[in-house]
């Protein structure tokens, strides 16, 4: 049975970081599918949805992440119906630090108990342990350098935003 992850976000934008998680889920499963989803808790996006799923594909391209990797949006309700549709037991989180952790538990558990999906956790490298797409997006407003946190097309991307 091919064994399918999703890796959700809202990705606004993808970083170095989130390749790396995805690149390390490749590794591990047969088929990754990495969802833009909507996070009812936050408002105001910098790119839209459809820019931020352009924006994945051309980082997998850049930094040539192995495997099957399929990049799609759902905004058609639970991350699990998602998970249904496809065939998929699996969510995949990258988890910086303990605060990351507390905060995707309870949603594991509810997406367990919703649908019998398992979240599994993997950690960034070191290296990118610091980096959240907030940041990027503040740094990058405030004139900073965000070249070694985002993948060169996000970074084009931002400049021209900002
Ligand atoms: O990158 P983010 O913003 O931390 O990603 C959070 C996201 C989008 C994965 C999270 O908000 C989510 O899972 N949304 C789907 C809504 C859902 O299914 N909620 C109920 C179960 S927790």
């Amino acid at each position: 049975m091919t064994k399918i992850a999703v890796v959700p976000g809202s990705f606004d934008p993808v970083t170095l970081g989130h390749l790396d998680v995805i690149a390390r889920a490749a590794e591990l499963f047969d088929e990754v599918h990495v969802l833009v989803v909507h996070n009812p808790d936050k408002k105001a996006a910098l790119f839209d949805a459809g820019d931020r799923v352009r924006l994945i594909e051309e980082s997998l391209t850049e930094v040539g992440v192995p495997g099957t990797v399929v990049v799609g949006e759902w905004t058609a309700g639970l991350l699990v119906d998602y998970c249904r549709q496809v065939g998929s037991k699996i969510l995949v989180k990258g988890v910086r630090s303990g605060e990351d952790v507390a905060y995707e538990t309870p949603m594991a558990i509810m997406n367990r108990h919703l649908a019998g999906v398992e979240t599994v956790f993997l950690l960034p490298d070191a290296a990118r342990a610091h980096v959240s797409s907030s940041l990027i997006r503040q740094v990058s407003g405030l004139g900073g350098d965000v070249t070694p946190y985002v993948p060169q097309v996000v970074a084009r991307a931002l400049a021209d935003r900002h």
